[in-house]
């Protein structure tokens, strides 16, 4: 607890938050949370993190930094049901967007800026897509005792988190390379500098990205839904919504566990071929590591790197990959994989919905459109997508793809297989013209 340790000083691997829950202090019920809303006066009952943090109870009150994160809803969608295959009041979108960067990202950071602080870390690292370059950029400058730096992937990551990591002050190195080049110097650098490091290598990241699950729960009055379903990049959420619903579980608050089901992009997708077609899986904690292994030397000799639109989850090699087969163990779950046209259909349908998402986060409703085609997901099942990233995030996606004619679009994007856009919302060029706008608002 009061070292910044994250990798097993015997194996290499990665680590995990314990608790004893016989010395904790749990509610009777998830109901029980409820009573937190009247209390709103206190930050760590305002926090949608931190409300809950008898299931996180890692840090004393003192060491918690927190901007009100996670004040995130679930949202019933039915607007968007139809195009997912799904039957009214079946979909739901938990709008992470919502959040103080604009990301499902601080949900995980209030949790490890308050670890970082407990620690007495004095600069942070991490590297990143983007959002996680936005959120830590913000916590540091908030909270101002913890200075950051961040290593973004040069020309790899979308403006508006490029935009916020500037904004907010911190330190921001253009790598030349992608992020997978970026998170194995980020490892290097928190090693020889001692800088604590802030991607979701980081267990307690991951601890406060659970509590996305309990307010899923709470959306529903504390039902527990069909399928979660989220994009796959770094395996930090997978991961870590898996460890929710096993914990709860173990300790008795809830009776079964919903189905997850991970969605890569086609271009980065790692998972989707492990779990797929190498048939890994987690088997009890014995992981076929020589395959997984043979399966990234591979990719090395063929130098196939991560490309796909959906900048956030452009990521070859996992950091969370076995935590992920351990969550989708427990949660029988499953993996897909779509297109960059697919995600970017359902962006536009997600938008049209009235909740916007940025190209990574549209994966889930694109995942259950495919899922349902295939009938792995039911008509009448309940399902919740989480939609990680707020539209704004990468606004020249959602421009190009409502602007672009076909052919302009293909000139584009063709390079990621996007040639059309089913669900443009065409802007109309008019002359100012009291006649000519009427006649154009009436057509
Ligand atoms: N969606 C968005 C909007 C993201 O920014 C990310 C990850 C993911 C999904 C994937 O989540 O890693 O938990 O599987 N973004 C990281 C970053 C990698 O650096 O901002 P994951």
């Amino acid at each position: 607890m009061d070292e910044a340790v994250f990798e097993c000083p015997k194996c290499g691997d990665l680590l995990d938050v314990v608790y004893d829950w016989s010395r904790a202090s749990l509610p009777k019920t998830l109901k029980d949370f409820e009573a937190k809303w009247s209390e709103q006066a206190d930050p760590l009952a305002f926090s949608g993190v931190w409300r809950f943090r008898e299931l996180l109870p890692f840090a004393a009150r003192e060491h918690v930094i927190t901007v009100g994160e996670g004040r995130t809803i679930l949202q019933r969608a039915d607007r968007v049901a139809p195009f997912a295959g799904m039957d009214a009041g079946r979909l739901y979108l938990q709008y992470e967007g919502l959040n103080p960067s604009g990301s499902f990202k601080d949900n995980g950071m209030t949790a490890a800026f308050t670890h970082a602080h407990l620690v007495g870390a004095k600069r942070a690292a991490c590297a990143s897509t983007g959002n996680t370059s936005a959120a830590v950029a913000l916590y540091s400058a908030v909270d101002g005792r913890v200075p950051a730096v961040v290593l973004v992937g040069s020309g790899k990551i979308a403006y508006g988190k490029l935009a916020q990591a500037l904004d907010y002050g911190v330190k921001v190195l253009q790598v030349q390379g992608d992020f997978d080049v970026c998170m194995k110097r980020v490892k290097e650098v928190a090693k020889e500098l001692k800088i604590y490091l802030m991607n979701s290598v980081n267990p307690f990241r991951l601890e406060g990205q659970k509590t996305i699950m309990y307010r899923i729960l709470e959306g529903l009055g504390w039902d527990v839904p069909d399928w979660v379903v989220v994009p796959g990049g770094n395996l930090g959420n997978s991961s870590a919504f898996g460890k929710a619903f096993r914990e709860l579980l173990d300790v008795g608050l809830i009776k079964r566990a919903p189905r997850l089901a991970v969605i890569n992009a086609a271009g980065a997708d790692t998972l989707y071929r492990l779990v797929n077609e190498e048939k890994v899986t987690w088997n009890g904690g014995k992981v076929d590591r020589a395959k997984v292994a043979a399966f990234y030397k591979q990719m090395e000799g063929e130098n196939r790197r991560a490309h796909t639109l959906a900048s956030a989850i452009e990521i070859n090699r996992p950091v969370n990959l076995y935590k992920c087969l351990r969550a989708l163990e427990w949660t029988r779950g499953v993996v897909e994989k779509v297109t960059d046209q697919e995600i970017l259909d359902a962006k536009a349908q997600v938008g049209a919905g009235g909740f916007g998402c940025e190209p990574a986060s549209a994966a889930s409703v694109a995942g259950v459109r495919k899922l349902r085609a295939a009938g792995v997901i039911g008509k009448t099942d309940r399902v919740v997508c989480v939609l990680t990233g707020h539209a704004l995030k990468d606004p020249h996606a959602t421009v190009a793809y409502h602007t672009k004619k076909d052919g302009e679009l293909a000139a584009e994007y063709g390079g990621y297989g996007v040639t059309s856009a089913a669900f443009a919302n065409r802007p109309v060029a008019v002359a100012d013209d009291l006649a000519k706008i009427v006649e154009a608002i009436q057509a």
